[in-house]
């Protein structure tokens, strides 16, 4: 069988090319030689979200953008995390096995907490136990089928090193009974530059939406961030918000044209922004196309989900009987 690659999503919506590029393309790739293990994390979106409605609503769209852009559900498995009722239990085994400090120690707890501070307030106000524990959910998610590898983003290392602490601490009480998994953290493809050239994010406001209605997505790349140069006048290309877009999407000879038009005069702004959302929206025609349609089947991805679910259990039940086994809980 191929090693497994798998990796959660939090269901926030509006995928921009940021997230891909940085999370979707490399994660997708990893198909053509593992086995890709992807769900849905609406679990892990409780400690924060509290709009029922909302979280649903979100989890489609994750789901839609998912399938859309290239996620095959019948090579790839493609679950929804609350479908697992192996996850909760086994987080309960890992937390007894996760020392309190290491949690202490966690980026997101260790942010909530240092605020409070500056403020003067009791160091716990307003956080709960959900975002304390946060890693330990996230430890069970990856060691509950032995996967192999973790592709994330650079945001996530901790929690991949946590992972393989708890994993590690669980195998030096009871024996070798959880593999330690590896991350794989892409450096080439970390930091895609948004319209103003700070990291494309939703936090800065400055992404390009890829399911965004056509007009709106033309509007946001006109919007990208230039210089007061006029055509003819020379630029560098290198550091340049709009070139370095333009890297993505043109061919190899068209974007040495353009190079060379930076260099020596004659690339003007609006024109070249104009090609580059041509370019984004011929990119993704297809997907834009699918996730229209995807986006209002919900009977239809339910049943992904579902049938994902199913099979994600299969690969769960031995490590988690294995796992009680080893502890006396049989
Ligand atoms: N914490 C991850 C994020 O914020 C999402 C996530 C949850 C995850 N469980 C995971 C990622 C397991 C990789 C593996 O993006």
């Amino acid at each position: 069988m191929k090693p497994i690659a798998l990796t959660g999503i939090k269901p926030t919506g509006n995928p921009h090319l940021g997230n891909y590029l940085g999370m979707y393309r490399p994660a997708l790739r990893l198909m053509e030689n593992y086995l890709g293990m992807y769900f849905v994390a609406d679990l892990h979106a409780l400690n924060t979200m509290k709009d029922p409605e909302m979280l649903n609503a979100l989890v489609y769209e994750v789901a839609a953008s998912w399938l859309a852009l290239g996620l095959d559900p019948e090579r790839a498995i493609f679950f929804r995390q609350s479908d697992i009722p192996e996850i909760p239990e086994f987080t309960y085994f890992l937390a007894c096995s996760t020392s309190k400090g290491l949690l202490n120690r966690a980026h997101a707890y260790k942010a909530a907490m240092d605020e409070n501070l500056q403020l003067g307030h009791d160091p716990d106000e307003g956080i709960n136990t959900g975002l304390f524990y946060y890693p330990v959910l996230m430890a069970a998610d990856i060691l509950l089928y032995g996967s192999d590898v973790v592709p994330v983003g650079l945001d996530q290392k901790q929690h991949i090193e946590i992972t393989r602490d708890i994993a590690e601490a669980f195998n030096r009480t009871y024996g070798k009974v959880l593999k330690v998994p590896e991350g794989l953290i892409d450096e080439s493809v970390m930091s895609i530059p948004g319209i103003d050239g700070r990291k494309m994010s939703k936090s800065y406001n400055n992404t390009i939406p890829i399911f965004a209605p056509e007009k709106a997505l033309r509007k946001q790349v006109m919007r990208i961030v230039t210089d007061s140069k006029r055509p003819e006048d020379p630029k560098d290309p290198q550091g340049d918000n709009l070139f370095n877009l333009l890297q993505f999407f043109a061919s190899p000879t068209r974007l040495e044209e353009i190079r060379y038009l930076y260099i020596n005069g004659g690339a003007a702004y609006g024109s070249l922004k104009k090609e580059l959302a041509d370019l984004i929206l011929s990119h993704f025609a297809e997907a834009r196309q699918k996730f229209s349609k995807l986006i209002d089947d919900h009977a239809y991805i339910d049943r992904v989900l579902t049938d994902g679910a199913l099979k994600a259990r299969e690969i769960a039940k031995p490590i988690l009987s294995a796992v009680r086994k080893a502890t006396g809980i049989d």
